[in-house]
């Protein structure tokens, strides 16, 4: 009979530097199935394009709808876009650094290299918002509109507070994007992996429109 009595100290020694190699080989992988990290699939860059402002406007919070010190709003259908920055592992990162900027309701960047008119002096045309502990991050703008044969846009850089920026761009399900000449140039699939879908938002303004948008950092 079969008893699985301890190893005797006079075992040679070999033979338990053996053993225990067999139970590391073992337990090993085990170990790492039970920490394997989440791995989610990094957002997709893309071009910065060459409205990202040259100077900042004095008034650069989350809500781009309201310049400090003007009565009037910014005209155009109210979007509350909030999101989390994760990293690769799932991690929710913190402290990260979102910045937002697009056009105006008339197509219009505020930036030197857009001054056609008409244009919305109201709209603050870019804002920056920080990630709370649970990489949350929310900012109220307008929903974006199609100019110059590109199709409705967010643009966003993710500085966090270590490691690579991400610049990337957001799309809205349903808004036509044939022909556009930056996701023409994309990878197959990018377009699905930076769409956003709205639904009406309550609570708020009439027509209002809320977008989730979850950003994955390498
Ligand atoms: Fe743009």
């Amino acid at each position: 009979m079969f008893s699985h009595s301890p190893l005797p100290s006079s075992q040679p020694v070999r033979e338990r530097r053996t053993l225990r190699a067999l139970a590391a080989a073992t337990l090993l992988p085990m170990a790492l199935a039970i920490s394997q990290p989440t791995v989610l699939a990094p957002t997709p860059s893309q071009p910065e394009g060459p409205f990202y402002p040259k100077t900042f406007p004095a008034d650069r919070d989350s809500d781009l709808t309201q310049i400090a010190g003007r009565a009037a709003r910014a005209i155009g259908t109210p979007l509350y876009l909030t999101g989390h920055v994760f990293a690769r592992d799932g991690r929710p990162l913190g402290n990260a650094t979102v910045e937002l900027w697009q056009c105006d309701v008339h197509g219009r960047y505020h930036h030197a290299g857009d001054d056609g008119l008409p244009r919305d002096d109201n709209f603050q045309g870019y804002g920056v918002a920080t990630t709370d502990a649970g990489g949350r991050y929310a900012f109220k703008t307008i929903r974006p509109v199609p100019y110059s044969g590109r199709p409705p846009h967010l643009h966003v850089r993710v500085r966090p507070a270590s490691g690579p920026t991400l610049t990337t761009q957001i799309y809205i399900a349903g808004d036509g994007v044939e022909g556009d000449i930056v996701l023409s140039a994309a990878s197959r699939g990018t377009l699905e992996r930076l769409t956003m879908t709205l639904a009406p938002m309550s609570g708020r303004e009439t027509g209002a429109l809320a977008g989730t948008f979850d950003l994955v950092l390498r």
